[in-house]
């Protein structure tokens, strides 16, 4: 677990660089919606990738512990997400972006390990009335990943922290493009039971951290009506030209927006390597972890904890007991007050140079981050 460090980036870009990511955005066009991908497996007896997350989500009602009913929660969080680069560019001109100096400086600064590749960088847009449920990212660890092994595990499995020796740090940049209303990014930066950090979005500003450690969401982005559209998976977000937007299922035009009105951030992540050998060892899989050794490695803990008696629950019950135990979500907080919308202590950093300041890189007092 790294320490709960950040660096800030205001400008991320040069600004003919950040008109050029709103261009590529409208290029792109078309966004489908962040639907939870398929079951893996049927451990857990069939929960959703993201149980953990979800649950917690609906049984707070978010940050703000705001009532609604579960359909109308599920809406707000089934936001816009598309891919621009997977180990290498899948749509021209991301390149600044993906091999951005600033960003690997910062990656190596807050983890310590020299060795940092950039291998995924993916869009996300939210409309009007959505949100981002608070939680951590998924992490991978040398023989588990998203591939082979349900969501909420691997996200169980860093927060026990019982497998550190197996992880391969992530360090994860988040950019934002436009100026939209609301749509805040928190995150917890000393840990779930502190107060959260509410950064208000500027256009090409970035701010880069261990999203696998440190509990962050999105606050939601102020709508003009009470009236969510029908954002059940299957919706789409489509440029219309000339900075329009609308949202479509089946060719329907469900709303209409401006650029203003949408929350348009692009995400960074890099694996981070202490040196070569580690790269060869995370590459060529000699040492990797199986499903087997690492539920035995979580049974016996839950039983040390006293959590469960000596006969292993069922699938389904040890998955439960697994996302209880491990995984602490920050409680729900009240309406935002003025004083937690602020940005942090700090100078945002001037990319690209050749080290971070130390005074640009910031560790709470109070050290590391709880999760
Ligand atoms: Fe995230």
């Amino acid at each position: 677990m790294g320490e709960a460090e950040f660096v800030r980036f205001d400008p991320l870009l040069p600004e003919a660089g950040a008109q050029a990511m709103l261009r590529l955005c409208e290029r792109f066009g078309r966004y489908g919606t962040y639907a939870e991908e398929a079951i893996a497996d049927d451990f857990g007896g069939g929960l959703a990738q993201r149980h953990d997350a979800a649950i917690n989500f609906v049984r707070t009602g978010g940050r703000f512990g705001r009532r609604e009913s579960v359909a109308r929660l599920a809406a707000r969080t089934n936001y816009f997400r598309e891919t621009y680069a997977y180990d290498r560019p899948v749509v021209s001109g991301i390149e600044p972006f993906l091999y951005h100096e600033g960003f690997s400086l910062a990656a190596r600064k807050i983890f310590g390990r020299p060795l940092v590749e950039p291998n995924i960088v993916y869009a996300n847009l939210l409309v009007p009335g959505q949100e981002l449920a608070v939680h951590t990212d998924v992490p991978e660890f040398r023989g588990i990943s998203r591939k082979t092994d349900p969501q909420w595990l691997i996200v169980a499995m860093h927060h026990s922290r019982l497998f550190e020796g197996w992880r391969i740090p992530i360090a994860t940049g988040v950019a934002w493009f436009g100026n939209p209303r609301g749509g805040e990014f928190v995150f917890y930066p000393e840990g779930s039971s502190k107060p959260p950090v509410a950064l208000p979005v500027r256009h090409n500003t970035a701010i880069l951290l261990d999203t696998d450690s440190i509990f962050h969401g999105v606050d939601r982005v102020r709508e003009a009506s009470a009236a969510l559209p029908d954002l059940r998976p299957g919706v789409e977000l489509v440029h219309a030209g000339e900075g329009r937007w609308r949202l479509e299922r089946d060719g329907a035009v469900l709303a209409h927006y401006a650029w203003d009105d949408l929350r348009f951030s692009i995400s960074w992540k890099a694996y981070c390597f202490a040196d070569e050998a580690e790269r060869r060892v995370v590459h060529e899989h000699s040492d990797d972890l199986g499903r087997d050794q690492v539920l035995e490695t979580l049974v016996g803990d839950l039983r040390r904890r006293g959590r469960i008696g000596a006969a292993r629950p069922a699938d389904p019950e040890l998955a439960l007991a697994i996302i209880d135990e491990y995984i602490q979500y920050p409680p729900p907080a009240s309406e935002p007050q003025a004083s937690e919308v602020r940005a942090p202590a700090g100078k945002a950093a001037q990319p690209p140079r050749s080290e971070p300041k130390a005074s640009e890189v910031r560790a709470p007092a109070g050290g590391r981050a709880r999760r």
